[in-house]
């Protein structure tokens, strides 16, 4: 099945965001992926609310907004209330009541993503299973985009499609670090869904066809 391809605006020039948004959008993306860091939570800090809100401007697609930062609960308020954000991905890791945020995130009529760094394995979110529309497996270490993808997280994208199954849960499975036509169809035959990719697409001489190759 064809995949979700949600540009990540980490690797857009900011200086012309709307024209980028607007860029990928006209290229064929479904979802727009906005990468919120806090210097403390992953070592680098990246962008807030006021970005995710010009993002938005530009673009009639969903917003994803993906929270690598600390005590989430704090600010999934702020950035639900922007306009066209649809879904809201907070990390088991951060420090906060990862089910208490997802029942947030749910109850205002948005979607709830749960993200595990590589290091976590699925077993430490096996309680949360059903609370959360979207699983988000980093495929690099979260705060930086450009990495190269960790091909020992397809292992856990396989667990998270098996469980689905067995669960008889539909969330999606979103993969997010490293991501290229040649990542993405390893992912997706693994069972993911959600194509994250920043420095492919914006990077791509032509964003039409590397959005039509990663969505395979
Ligand atoms: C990494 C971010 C990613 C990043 C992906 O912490 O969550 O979304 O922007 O960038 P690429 O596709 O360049 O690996
Ligand atoms: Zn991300």
């Amino acid at each position: 099945m064809a995949s979700i391809v949600a540009p990540s605006i980490l690797a857009c020039d900011f200086a012309r965001l709307g024209d980028e948004v607007a860029s990928v959008t006209k290229a064929g993306a479904d979802w727009i992926h906005c990468d919120v860091m806090d210097g403390e939570f992953v070592p680098n800090i990246s962008f807030g609310e006021p970005i995710v809100k010009a993002a938005g401007r530009d673009t009639n697609l969903p917003l994803d907004v993906h929270l690598m930062i600390q005590r989430p609960d704090r600010y999934i308020e702020q950035f639900m209330g922007i306009p066209g954000v649809a879904s809201v991905t907070s990390h088991l890791e951060a420090n906060h009541d990862a089910g208490v945020t997802l029942d947030t995130v749910r109850a205002a009529g948005k979607k709830a993503g749960l993200s595990v760094k590589p290091g976590t394995p699925l077993d430490q979110a096996r309680e949360l299973f059903g609370r959360f529309d979207i699983l988000l497996i980093m495929t690099v270490e979260p705060g930086f985009g450009g990495q190269p993808f960790i091909k020992e997280m397809l292992t856990k994208v396989r667990e998270a499609d098996r469980l689905r199954k067995e669960l008889g849960l539909d969330f999606q499975i979103e993969v997010d670090g490293g991501i290229d036509a040649e990542t993405a169809a390893l992912c997706r035959e693994a069972g993911a869904d959600v194509m994250v990719a920043g420095t492919s697409v914006f990077k791509a001489p032509d964003r039409q066809a590397e959005i039509r190759a990663i969505r395979g």
